[in-house]
This record gives C-alpha cells, sequence and structure tokens, in this order.
C-alpha cells in the first residue's frame, strides 16, 4: 500500500518538509501518484502541509485511528493485516459476523471512532462515545470446539492488562470472566459472539471496547459512577501530568498480545494463559455472587480451570462451578 509507504516517509520527517520528487524516487512512483497519496492520506485526517518547491509536511495529528495509522509499525503477521475502519457504525462486532459470512480472512479486524448501538454481555447496550475509546472486532477462525472458546475470552482479558500496562504503565485487574477493572470501576468489556456447529467453531468474533479520553460526563448518567476511563485514572492517580492518549498505540500492542495468546492456544499452553489471568485477577480469594438463571450463590472464588471455569466455594457448602452467568465481586461495580 504506497499510502502506508507515504505516510512512513511523512513520519520520519514530521514537521520537516519533503519534496515530490524525493518521495516519488524513493518509492519508485511518478509525481502525480504522489499526489494521489497525498490526497488519501489527507482525506483520511492527517494535516499535511504542501507548499511548492518545499514539498510535503506532515503536522503531528493527534490520536487519528485509520487503517494507515493502525498498520504502521504493527508487529503482528496475522492479526491487524486487514483493517476495516469506519468513522461511525452500529456495532463493529455486527458488522464483523457480516463480514466472516462474507469470508474475511482471519484477523480481520474492524475498528469504528463511534458506534450507534454497541453491544455488551448478557444483551446490554454498550456506550460508545465518539473518538473516545477503542471499539473494535477481530475475526478469528481457531480449529477448537464451542467449548473451548472461553479461554479465547479469558486470554483476551490478559492481553488487554499487558497490552494497556505497557503504552500507558497503568495496570489494571480482571473482574470474571473478562471485564477489565480500574480502582473497582470498568475500563474494558469484552464480547465473544460465535458461529459455529455443535463440534466445530465456524469463526468468532472477538469484540472488544476500552474507554480511552473520556471524561466523566462522557458516560451516560446511569453508569458513570461504574465506569472509568485510562483519562479518568490519570486524572486521579497522576496530577498534573495528565495526556491524552493514543488509541493506535493501545490497539497495535493490543493485536500483538492476542496475537501471543493465539499462538499459545494453538500450541496447547492454557496453563500459561491461566496463570497470567490469576495474576492480574480481582476476582480470587474475593466474595462474590453468583447469578445463574434463576439461582444465586454467594461464596468465596477459589481458583479458575484451564477452560476457564471459576470454583466457587458457596456458603451453602458446595463447591460450584461457574462457567457462564454473572458474577459480582465485593468492592467491584458497586458491589459492596
Ligand atoms: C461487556 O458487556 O462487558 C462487553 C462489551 C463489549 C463492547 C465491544 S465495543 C466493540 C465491540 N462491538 C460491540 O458492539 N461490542 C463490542
Amino acid at each position: 500500500m504506497f499510502e502506508a509507504r507515504v505516510l512512513e516517509k511523512l513520519k520520519k520527517n514530521e514537521n520537516n518538509f519533503i519534496s515530490g520528487e524525493k518521495l516519488s524516487e524513493d518509492l519508485g512512483v511518478s509525481r502525480t501518484s504522489v499526489w494521489k497519496y497525498i490526497n488519501a492520506l489527507k482525506d483520511a485526517g492527517y494535516n499535511i502541509e504542501s507548499v511548492s518547491k518545499k514539498g510535503y509536511r506532515l503536522i503531528y495529528s493527534q490520536d487519528l485511528l485509520n487503517e494507515f495509522e493502525i498498520g504502521y509499525n504493527l508487529k503482528t503477521n496475522i492479526l491487524g493485516k486487514h483493517i476495516h475502519y469506519m468513522e461511525t457504525v452500529d456495532s463493529t462486532n455486527i458488522y464483523a459476523r457480516n463480514m466472516a459470512i462474507d469470508g474475511a480472512l482471519e484477523g480481520t479486524v474492524v475498528i469504528a471512532d463511534a458506534q450507534i448501538t454497541g453491544r455488551g454481555r448478557l444483551g446490554r447496550s454498550w456506550s460508545s462515545a465518539a473518538k473516545k475509546g477503542i471499539w473494535m472486532s477481530v475475526v478469528l477462525r481457531p480449529g477448537i470446539s464451542p467449548e473451548e472458546v472461553q479461554i479465547i475470552t479469558i486470554g483476551a482479558s490478559v492481553a488487554v492488562v499487558k497490552a494497556i500496562f505497557t503504552v500507558t504503565g497503568i495496570r489494571a485487574g480482571i473482574k470474571w470472566p473478562n471485564d477489565i477493572i480500574l480502582e473497582g470501576k470498568k475500563l474494558c468489556g469484552i464480547l465473544t459472539e460465535m458461529n459455529s456447529e455443535i463440534e466445530r467453531v465456524n469463526f468468532l468474533i472477538l469484540g472488544i471496547g476500552i474507554n480511552v479520553n473520556h471524561n466523566p460526563e462522557d458516560f451516560p448518567e446511569d453508569i458513570r459512577s461504574i465506569a472509568t476511563s485510562l483519562k479518568i485514572f490519570s486524572e486521579n492517580n497522576f496530577n498534573n501530568n495528565v495526556k491524552l492518549f493514543t488509541r493506535s498505540d493501545i490497539i497495535k500492542e493490543l493485536l500483538f498480545e492476542l496475537e501471543n495468546l493465539y499462538i499459545k492456544i494453538n500450541k496447547g499452553d492454557l496453563k500459561e494463559i491461566i496463570d497470567e489471568w490469576k495474576e492480574y485477577s480481582v476476582t480470587l480469594g474475593k466474595h462474590v455472587k453468583v447469578l445463574y438463571r434463576s439461582a444465586e450463590y454467594s461464596g468465596i472464588a477459589e481458583d479458575i480451570k484451564e477452560d476457564g471455569r471459576l470454583i466457587v466455594n458457596c456458603e451453602d457448602g458446595i463447591v460450584r462451578e461457574i462457567f457462564s452467568g454473572e458474577v459480582s465481586v465485593r468492592g467491584v461495580l458497586g458491589y459492596s
């Protein structure tokens, strides 16, 4: 993709001019083509100044999301090799599912600056304010059976926590199975949707929503007390040193971590994934309340098994293995 190569040259020279002639020589294309690629980059939102006799210069553009930005310096081999960016979509999960039905390749990423009807777990909605967060879905075609899918969701939560830590230095925790929590509030949610036969998964849509640059008022009032963002956390903790986070940096690191996870799953290294999950867990050792269909249990979350089941030592003396349902953890998301 020549646009990406032009972008790379401009980024290496950020804030300095590079002549059209040099670009055309370096890339082996005509000056007219260079001009065409520059226009495509401008259309994608880059602020590029063109001055005759001097050439082109990229003026620093804050937090842009598009396929060029995510593709630039991406360290993966499979995930994110096909990126489908949209300014607005109903839900990236729905869009990715339709692409997967039409044969989208494994690792295709659908990403949007805003979602109109973002979807959450258990039929809930997901608030997806424009340009504030990461709203993305990845098409996966793993060679596993439907019962094994939980490990992907569990592992994805580890990948999110690791990527956020690498890029921002902020250490979040995981509430079973895959809510990412900061200071007892929700930072990120994961919704995995599956298309399968009884014994075989056709494809999975791994949908990830991360609240990045929200101020409290960017969340609807009813979730303001239980939702947080990286920006809110850094305002609370890093005093005067608050900046906006660059979403594409987090996305690239996340795709890298997700690819590592995927390699581990394909090799059957499930123990390593579960051990990392335990390291970041805010669930184990805590008092939990489990809602499963119409039943409700309370007890201590003692362990997690390799298939992702949570082991709860319940107050009625029975040790239960929880595979699905809703788990509230004392001290997290308003459960006291
Ligand atoms: C949850 O309820 O915790 C899961 C939230 C998942 C939200 C993400 S945002 C990107 C993707 N598209 C959706 O419609 N939902 C997921």
